[in-house]
């Protein structure tokens, strides 16, 4: 079952197309991670989701509650770990913590059990008495995620939890992570770094500019990447089932309906290039189906590699 589920999600602001109509799911119990350079929407979509902003366009839910209708249940689901650190550096690891579970409403009693069992989880218990300012970067890290799971949330957001960190204290973030999916958390987690995705990442996608432009996992888009794609646009959209049936014995890549220009498209594996295209072209005629000025818009291109 998808936890979270993610469709056609579009935001803007003012006149920057900062999502671009993208879809994916996150199944129970796994990590997701989001890929892709700076700009191209990761801490927008993760905002949308832990409903911080709201969406222009699209819908998206957690355990079957909308982010916008159901915002406050939403809540109650789900945790977040920003960009950057929400940590006080003056208050202990110990009162951080505390402070975060009693913002978030969690009774006194139950944050103070709780406290101990995230310490013994992360590996925090000698740092629990200390100032999170004298704490290394990758301990900060650390605490903050900690802090987000005091409430017990199924799902966690983790937006660039390694961003600026030095190699060591990444792998005791990565750590920390392993120990989320062995504790069953649902993860979505946001990356600049390919290494980082394939390390944590059951399923990975990649945005750029605000669109998705891969999506599976970290196996499928090594062995995709840099081969050839066949993209085809299509005039209707009415049009994209009837395609996708027809070229069903092509492996399909990507089934999109709104891009910028509202154009359908879908895009299958190109193994034998061009004579894939040819192949493309021919089946499509065969079923009546009418490409966008056909054939300019039967395209092959090379599927974006990663790294
Ligand atoms: N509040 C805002 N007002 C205007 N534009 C915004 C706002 N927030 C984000 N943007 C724009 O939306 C686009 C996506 O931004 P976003 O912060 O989601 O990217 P990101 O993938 O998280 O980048 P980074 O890796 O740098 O954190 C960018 O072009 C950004 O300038
Ligand atoms: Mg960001």
């Amino acid at each position: 079952m998808s936890l979270v589920v993610v469709e056609d999600l579009a935001k803007s602001y003012r006149d920057v197309r900062a999502l671009d109509g993208i879809s994916f799911e996150i199944p129970e119990g796994s990590v997701l991670g989001l890929l892709g350079p700076n700009g191209c929407g990761k801490t927008t979509t993760v905002s949308i989701l832990s409903t911080l902003q709201r969406p222009t366009a699209g819908r998206c839910s957690v355990a079957g509650y909308d982010v916008v209708d159901d915002a406050g249940r939403v809540r109650e689901l789900i945790s977040l770990t920003g960009q950057y650190a929400a940590l006080e550096g003056s208050l202990t690891t110990r009162e951080n913590i505390a402070m975060f579970g009693r913002l978030t409403g969690l009774p006194r009693r139950e944050t103070r059990s709780r406290l101990e069992e995230v310490a013994e989880t992360f590996g925090l218990v000698e740092f629990m008495d200390r100032k999170v300012s004298e704490l290394s970067g990758g301990m900060r890290r650390r605490v903050d995620i900690a802090a987000a799971l005091v409430t017990r949330p199924k799902v966690l957001f983790l937006d660039e939890p390694t961003t600026g960190l030095d190699p060591r204290s990444r792998a005791s973030v990565w750590e920390t992570v392993s120990t989320l999916r062995t504790e069953g958390i649902t993860v979505l987690l946001t990356t600049q770094y390919l290494e980082e995705a394939d390390r944590l990442a059951d399923d990975l996608v990649l945005l750029d500019h605000g669109r998705v432009v891969e999506q599976g996992t970290p196996e499928q888009l090594k062995q995709r990447a840099g081969s050839a794609v066949c993209e085809i646009t299509l005039l209707d959209s009415a049009d994209l089932d009837r395609t996708r049936t027809a070229l069903r014995e092509f492996e399909e890549i990507e089934a999109a309906t709104g891009g910028g220009d509202q154009r359908p498209r879908l895009s299958v594996a190109a193994p034998d290039e061009l004579g894939t295209v040819g192949t493309v072209v021919a089946t499509l005629q065969r079923a009546s189906i009418p490409v966008f000025e056909s054939p300019c818009d039967v395209r092959l291109s090379t599927r974006c590699s990663s790294s």
